[in-house]
């Protein structure tokens, strides 16, 4: 075989890992595998992967224009963070400490805490938003995330919508953003519920100038399941793809919607029901799960009431988490981002707490957070995975194996970011 020159070799990581490359999501006993080849490199060209196999073969097949040492470390696909609210002004740290030492129920906090983002959000300039959102993206990529989804949401009123939906799509970074409208969020206070839907649905066009994806919070803090309809099919008529806030706070059948309108992903799930769980699976429709959430929002610990231990609201998570996955719904993982329920921006976070509060594998976790989070925004073929044409995300990792990502906590192991090709962040000199 001839030998060919390419841009970048990514060279002898001690192991290269990836999920099997596949045209759907992977679910059921697919999740426990993962490809891992050891003593291995990766060919780069034109921000794409070439090859990928044992350095010996790397070596005699490519004369790299430059090489990155990767030995003794780990090379995975960038991770992909399919749900965040990127964009929104203010902090919502002392609610926080008054809900640790209070005990105000879940759901009156969560709705009322988008309010005051939402108004954090309209008293800062675009400038302001602009630059968090930067600030933010700089830590994500750190951390190893090379893709995002990002939502509007904290606007509530059509024209602060528009622009949430605007910053976005001036942002200009390495990091790739999938970009959603999420109008529908909850009722502002003393809005008339009709009007607000009316008006979300007026604004679909406009909107669908800026992002791909249409989102509706279906819940009982949020929207029901003839409003969502009716949302969701008015943006499929102007050409938006869909993704749901399904089922968190109560099971209202929201999961079944999201599968009838073939939703691409159905996010949250954490009251999913038996129904719901069948009904994603027929339709393939990815369940993106937020252990983050979960433990930020202390449903998945205990409570003290009174000085007496009471069971955590969420107590049966891991159970339902485990239904969906032997029920064939192909799970996916995400941080969702933002400063209420979830002011987390690391992948690597997620996956170490979603293998500790959901009991996954290391292979499961690895699967949920690449090639499923590529897969729930329908770029399954184009990244997620390390294999010959897929785009050159790739992270070197700090650590010789990839259970050590997951089971070490509490630092980053990022090494190197690579995006399309090119190193965009370096822990350590390349
Ligand atoms: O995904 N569930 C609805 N909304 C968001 C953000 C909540 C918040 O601002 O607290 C979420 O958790
Ligand atoms: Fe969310």
């Amino acid at each position: 075989m001839p030998v060919r020159s390419c841009d970048l070799v990514v060279a002898e990581a001690s192991e290269v890992i990836s999920s099997p490359p596949n045209a759907t999501p992977l679910r059921g006993e697919m999740l426990d595998h993962l490809d891992v080849t050891r003593f291995a490199s990766v060919a780069i060209d034109a921000g794409r992967v070439l090859a990928v196999g044992p350095h010996e073969e790397i070596t005699r097949r490519f004369t790299p224009r430059s090489v990155l040492d990767a030995s003794g470390r780990v090379v995975s696909a960038g991770l992909i963070d399919p749900h965040t609210h990127l964009v929104h002004g203010g902090t919502r740290d002392a609610e926080y400490e008054a809900i640790v030492v209070g005990a105000d129920p879940a759901a009156t906090r969560l709705s009322g805490g988008i309010n005051s983002t939402v108004a954090m959000t309209r008293a800062e300039s675009d400038t302001e938003l602009t630059s968090r959102a930067i600030d933010d993206l700089d830590a994500m990529l750190a951390l190893g995330t090379t893709t995002i989804e990002a939502k509007s949401g904290y606007g509530f009123l059509p024209d602060q919508e528009l622009r949430l939906l605007r910053i976005l799509a001036d942002l200009s970074h390495p990091m790739s953003i999938e970009r959603t409208y999420l109008g529908a969020h909850v009722v502002p206070d003393g809005v008339e519920r009709r009007n607000f839907v009316d008006g979300v649905i007026e604004t679909l066009p406009e909107a669908r100038l800026l992002a791909d994806w249409c989102d509706v919070f279906c819940d009982r803090i949020g929207f029901t399941i003839p409003e969502t309809r009716a949302i969701a099919a008015a943006a499929q008529t102007a050409g938006f793809k869909i993704r749901l806030h399904a089922d968190q706070t109560a099971d209202i059948g929201a999961a079944a919607l999201a599968a009838e309108l073939g939703a691409s992903s159905a996010d949250h799930l954490d009251c999913i029901s038996d129904q719901g769980i069948a009904a994603l699976a027929d339709a393939m429709t990815v369940g993106v799960v937020l252990p983050t959430v979960a433990l930020h929002m202390l449903e998945v610990v205990p409570g003290l009431v009174e000085g007496r231990l009471v069971p955590p609201p969420k107590a049966d998570l891991v159970e339902r988490v485990h239904a969906m996955i032997s029920g064939g719904v192909p799970v996916a993982l995400s941080t969702d981002y933002n400063p209420g329920s979830s002011p987390c921006l690391s992948m690597q976070l997620v996956m170490q707490l979603a293998m500790r509060l959901f009991r996954l594998s290391y292979a499961q976790v690895w699967n949920m957070a690449t090639a499923n989070a590529a897969h729930s925004l329908d770029l399954g073929s184009d990244r997620g995975t390390i294999a010959p044409g897929m785009r050159a995300d790739l992270v070197v990792w700090n650590v010789p194996t990839h259970g050590l990502v997951v089971n070490r906590f509490g630092s980053s192991h990022t090494a190197h970011v690579i995006k399309d090709g090119n190193v965009v962040y370096s822990a350590t000199r390349p």
